[in-house]
């Protein structure tokens, strides 16, 4: 696996793989099963895997925790490498924002949706930094997860918009065995809070149950998922919401596929996790 640091290295790099079709799975790293299942999607599916991993500053708040984001870079590196990743894109951020760096990309509106109205900013980020790293190695396909799931529409939206030449693929959201989506930021939990972070995927799955029931007011379904995550002290809900899993707008009734999303707090670790209803 060629290591890149700069946008430079990457290029020539990626010119030996000229003419065959490149994956792309963008990451900020301390890589787990999650992001390995992206890989090896882009490995089906592609003949050149390009990943990067960069902890890209512009999607932190100022109080959030990019200081103390996980960087295990070494383990990472031989992670990649036994997945047979061809090459790993790893900036630093003077690379990536050089300074007097001031263009945006945003997408209006759903930017400001789910994880966008308790993080002012974070989605502003991540399609600046998604659209500069396409524009860097050029993928045919890009891989995300559905774990983000706000962030895959929005990415979705940006590539039409803007008409990007890169198919998206979004990929399942992996799971620990208890049901906890994975997560970097679950190395953040103490024992106690894990056992508290348990309460997300079993909301969603309160929500699912109510829904396989009949129940197709959203807002009936809600309840029944922040009752069961207000049963749990260690437990500080950001928020509860079920959306057109396009547009992110909210939805009354599960009238279609229905995105049901949920963020909270355990301690001051913030996480998310989702379900998609269809009727
Ligand atoms: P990061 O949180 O490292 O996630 C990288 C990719 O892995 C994202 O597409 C995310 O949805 C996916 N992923 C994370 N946990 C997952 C899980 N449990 N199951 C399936 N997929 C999972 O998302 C980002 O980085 C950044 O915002 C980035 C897109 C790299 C831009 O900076």
């Amino acid at each position: 696996m060629k290591i890149c640091k700069t946008v430079e290295q990457v290029k020539s790099a990626l010119h030996e793989f000229k003419g065959q079709r490149l994956g792309f799975v963008p990451t900020m790293g301390a890589l787990h099963e999650g992001h390995l299942s992206l890989i090896r999607a882009a490995k089906a599916q592609c003949k050149t895997v390009v990943v990067s991993i960069f902890v890209n500053p512009t999607q932190f708040g100022p109080k959030e925790d990019l200081a103390k984001y996980p960087r295990p870079f070494e383990r990472d590196c031989q992670l990649l490498e036994r997945e047979g990743v061809d090459v790993l894109f790893a900036p630093t951020a003077e690379e990536m924002y050089p300074q007097g760096a001031v263009t945006w990309v945003e997408v209006e509106s759903m930017s400001g949706k789910l994880c966008g109205r308790s993080r002012p900013g974070h989605f502003r980020g991540v399609t600046t930094v998604v659209s500069k790293l396409f524009h860097i190695v050029g993928p045919a396909a890009a891989f995300f997860g559905q774990k983000d799931a706000a962030q895959a529409a929005i990415i979705r939206r940006m590539v039409r918009d803007l008409v990007f030449p890169v198919e998206i693929v979004v990929c399942p959201i992996v799971r620990e065995l208890d049901g906890l989506a994975m997560s970097s930021r679950n190395a953040y939990l103490s024992p106690e809070e894990r056992k508290s972070a348990l309460a997300l995927s079993r909301a969603l799955h309160e929500v699912q149950e109510y829904f396989d029931r009949g129940e197709r007011r959203t807002a009936r379904l809600l309840e029944a998922g922040t009752n069961e995550i207000s049963q749990n002290p260690g437990v500080r809900l950001d928020y509860f919401e079920a959306v057109d899993p396009h547009t992110l707008e909210a939805k009354p009734e599960v009238n279609g596929p229905t995105l049901v999303a949920v963020a909270a707090f355990v301690g001051s670790t913030r996480l998310i996790d989702n379900v998609v209803l269809q009727p």
